[in-house]
């Protein structure tokens, strides 16, 4: 099937990255880049002339007017949507995100984004996405968000960040329980640690072109594909 796709946050970075893979799919009707900032939306949109199924999409994820109007454009133009990527997210990592030190404002901030933010446009969506016969979300998370891993191996603890995406994990696999019926794919994946914006541009990070293609799978699911799953950037499951 052709298919409908939004990617949040799709401006720069993974988001950007993933907005050209899935528009060159042959399975891929159109790709709608989400962009808060209408500038940066509009010229990424215009750095890919060439895919002329890149169709930029103002969206900012904590602004429930904006989601309702990005909603209500896809219900016009398409009436379904089959893909949801829940892209956006905010790092902050240059702050203090010490678990005693933490300033409380910090951590409302990056929650509005990555948790409060991911939640509203899911629920805004969903009724786009029943319309589709094989609809799937993915909402980007990351390996700091794994309660399990955190605990274990102790990398990086940003409070802010990390707690954002256990709770994105979470919210994932109430969605994914939910959405079962409808037959609505509904996952979390990890890039790994990529060279964007939010790391600096590290260079000993893999490229936001890898991280893009790791994240791509997940988007593209047929009726047989995965649902519940939190997936590594190899393709593997990952302990939530
Ligand atoms: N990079 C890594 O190593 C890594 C590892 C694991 C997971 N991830 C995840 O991968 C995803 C992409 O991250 P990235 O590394 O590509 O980061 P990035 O380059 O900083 O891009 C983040 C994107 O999110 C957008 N955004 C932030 N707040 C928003 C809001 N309120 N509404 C709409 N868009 C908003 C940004 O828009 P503006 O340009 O307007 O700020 C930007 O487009 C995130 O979910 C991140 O947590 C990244």
């Amino acid at each position: 099937m052709s298919k409908v796709i939004l990617v949040t946050g799709g401006n720069t970075g993974i988001g950007f990255e993933l907005v050209k893979l899935l528009a060159q799919k042959p399975t891929v009707e159109k790709v709608y880049l989400g962009a808060r900032n209408p500038k940066a939306g509009g010229d990424a949109n215009s750095r890919e002339r060439s895919l002329s199924n890149v169709e930029f999409l103002q969206i900012d994820v904590t602004d429930p007017a904006s989601i309702g109007a990005a909603k209500e454009y896809i219900e016009k133009k398409d009436g379904r949507l089959d893909g949801l990527v829940n892209n956006a997210a905010l790092g902050e990592f240059d702050k203090n995100q010490k678990a005693t030190e933490i300033d409380i404002g910090l951590l409302r901030q990056v929650m509005e984004a990555n948790l409060f933010g991911l939640i509203q446009t899911t629920v805004a969506f969903i009724s786009l996405l029943r319309k589709s016969p094989e609809a799937a979300i993915l909402n980007v998370s990351s390996e700091l968000g794994s309660n399990s891993s955190q605990s274990k191996s102790g990398q990086f603890h940003a409070v802010a960040y990390n707690a954002s995406k256990a709770a994105v994990n979470s919210y994932t696999i109430a969605l994914a329980h939910e959405l079962k019926e409808d037959g609505i794919k509904v996952n979390a994946a990890t890039p790994g640690y990529t060279q964007t914006r939010m790391t600096g541009y590290n260079e000993i990070a893999r490229s936001s072109k890898e991280g893009a293609e790791s994240l791509a799978p997940w988007v593209l699911l047929d009726k047989d594909g995965p649902t519940g799953s939190f997936f590594d950037p190899h393709g593997k499951e990952f302990p939530w």
